[in-house]
Formats: structure tokens, sequence, C-alpha cells
């Protein structure tokens, strides 16, 4: 079943362009390898360098470690053995825009407090990569001090219950990745002060049904990723106010039945539609498919196939 639900993401991958799934975008970065942390003995870098990625960092993150990075605009940090984090130790340099790190080999079970981004303030992009055993649960006030973000991925964290007040300092956020949430319930006024959001993926959740309203204060969102989860009982009123939208991942659900009526008209601008493994005949999948594409006046891809090309199912006859 794990490997399944990997194969899934890859296929979701080359299909939505541009979009950070599992982290940020940081290219071309000076690499350092192999630091083992002290205090008093922070990171030096030998020549000036705007994008900086270190592997394999070990101890803990001082007050003073990268308090020499001098003009640092991204820092990643990938593999490491970090055990703790101090407080404001991320952001010490100001030119500092763009923060990604990667917990996915760390074993220590860490835990993280909103301190950790005292300073922050001008921090634009956040990626958090948690332990995939390890899940932590985070504060509630966790994003007080990076109120400018404008992307934030978070994957491997625990949130049964999606609250207003969690990501309420995000105002300016366009883009926002809960992946791998164990989200089971989600408040209807959550995004209402995320006026600005253009991307939500709300990947590999728990949630069963969509509160009535959670997209009305969302008007410029064009891209809502919803996949791997556990929708049923959607009656597609859910989406009204999502007139922006144009691509919409419901793969991998447990969606029994679909409203072409509704989606066209609470998604007018929708070109792209992803439902592919709900479990419904695929000849069923079929005939909506078709009745969707004569509801709208603009071309619009539905993928109602798992791997299209490689076998077609509905030919072969298979229910998933
Ligand atoms: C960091 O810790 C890991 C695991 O304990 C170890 O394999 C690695 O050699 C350490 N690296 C450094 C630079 O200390
Ligand atoms: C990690 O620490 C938290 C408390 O900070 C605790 O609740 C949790 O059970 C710990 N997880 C593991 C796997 O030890
Ligand atoms: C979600 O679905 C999975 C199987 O797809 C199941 O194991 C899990 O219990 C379900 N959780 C909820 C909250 O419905």
């Amino acid at each position: 079943m794990f490997i399944f639900v990997y194969f899934t993401f890859i296929v979701l991958l080359t299909r939505i362009e541009c979009f950070p799934l599992w982290g940020l975008d940081i290219d071309s970065a000076y690499e350092i390898s192999d630091f083992l942390t002290a205090a008093g003995h922070p990171l030096d870098l030998p020549q000036i360098h705007t994008k900086l990625r270190i592997k394999n960092i070990n101890g803990t993150i001082y007050k003073d470690t990268f308090s020499k990075l001098g003009k640092i605009e991204s820092l990643e940090i990938a593999s490491n053995h970090i055990n703790q984090i101090e407080a404001g130790a991320i952001c010490l340099s100001p030119t500092l825009r763009q923060f990604q790190i990667d917990f996915t080999g760390n074993d220590n079970n860490l835990s993280f407090h909103k301190n950790i981004f005292d300073n922050c303030e001008h921090l634009e992009e956040l990626a958090l990569i948690f332990n995939y055993e390890l899940k932590p649960e985070l504060d509630v006030d966790f994003f007080e001090y990076v109120s400018n973000l404008k992307t934030l991925v978070l994957r491997n964290f625990k949130i049964e219950h999606l609250t207003k007040a969690f990501i309420t300092n995000l105002k300016f956020v366009s883009s926002l990745t809960l992946f791998n949430t164990q989200m089971k319930q989600i408040d209807g006024n959550v995004f209402e002060h995320l006026n600005n959001l253009e991307k939500l993926s709300l990947n590999l959740h728990m949630l069963t049904t969509l509160p009535k309203d959670l997209f009305k204060s969302t008007p410029k969102l064009t891209t809502l990723i919803l996949a791997n989860g556990n929708l049923t009982g959607l009656n597609w009123g859910e989406f009204d106010g999502l007139t922006s939208l144009k691509s919409l991942v419901l793969t991998q659900n447990h969606i029994t039945s679909f409203d072409a009526d509704k989606i066209a008209t609470y998604m007018p601008e929708l070109e792209a539609l992803a439902v592919e493994l709900n479990p419904l005949e695929c000849k069923k999948l079929e005939s909506f498919a078709e009745e969707l594409t004569k509801k709208f006046e603009h071309p619009i891809q539905v993928t109602y196939k798992f791997d299209p090309g490689f076998y077609d199912e509905c030919k072969a006859g298979i229910e998933i």
C-alpha cells in the first residue's frame, strides 16, 4: 500500500508543473558537508555566497552557528543529526529569505517551538520536512514570528484538527502545502485571513468531508490538491467561491459520486480535474468526464484513469 501511494505521488508530480510538493526550489547552491557544531565556533563561509546547502550537520544549532553567513538569502539544511535548535538560531542573516530543513533521516526527537524563528520576519519561503516516523505536533502559535511568509511547506507532522489559530498569522501566504498530516478535521473559517492563497495542497490527509464555506475567502486560489485522503461525502457545494480555480486534484480518495453541474457552476475556470483512484467504476467516471467536458466552453482535461497510457482500465473492466 505504501509503495503504491508513493507511486501515485510520482504521477502527480509529473502533472503539476512548478509546484513544490516536496520542498522549496533551491538550486545552484554552494555546498558544505560534514559539520559538527560547537558553541563559539560559527560556520564560516570562505567567500560570499547567496545560496548555501549544508549536508550532514550534527549537534546543536547554537545561537551563533549561523552568525557568519554574510549575505545568504537561501539556506537549505539537508541530511542532519541536529539534536536541538537554540532560540533565534536560524535567522541571523538579515538577508535570509528562504529556509528549508529536512529531518527525514534524523531520529532525534526534537521539540519545535516558535522561538527558533525569532527575528525571522524577513523570511518569505519556509519548508520544514519532518521525520516520517516521529511526526511532531506543532504549537498553535508556531508561526507567530514568520508572519511574512509567502510559501510554506510542512511535511510529516501531526495535526488532526486544523484550526484558524494555527495559520492565522500567515496572511501573505500564496502557496501552502500541508503534506502527510493525519488531518481528520478542518474548520470552515481556516482560510478566512489567507486571501492571497493561490496554491493549496493538503495531500495525504484523513479528511472525510469538507466544511461548507471553506473556500469563501480564497478567490485567488488556482491550484487545489486534496489527494490521497478519505474524502467521501462531498455535496460539491463545499467548492463554492473557487471562481479562479484552474486545477483540482482529488486523486485517491473514497469519492463515489461527482456532480458535473455543481463543479461547473462553482469552478467556472477549471481546466484540469484529476479524479483517478476513487472507488467508482471506470465507465461511470468516463461518462462523468464526458458530461463535464460539455459544460465548459473552454477545454478541460479530466483525468480518471490511473496511469493512462500504460493500460486502459476502462477497457480492461477493472474496478478500483
Ligand atoms: C553525524 O552523525 C551521524 C550519525 O550519528 C554520523 O554517522 C556522522 O558521521 C556524523 N557526522 C559528523 C560530521 O559528525
Ligand atoms: C517525542 O517527544 C514527544 C514530546 O516532546 C513525545 O510526546 C513523543 O512520544 C516522542 N516520540 C517518540 C517516538 O519518542
Ligand atoms: C482513512 O482511510 C484509511 C484507508 O484508506 C483508513 O485506514 C483510515 O482509518 C481512514 N481514516 C479516517 C479518519 O476515516
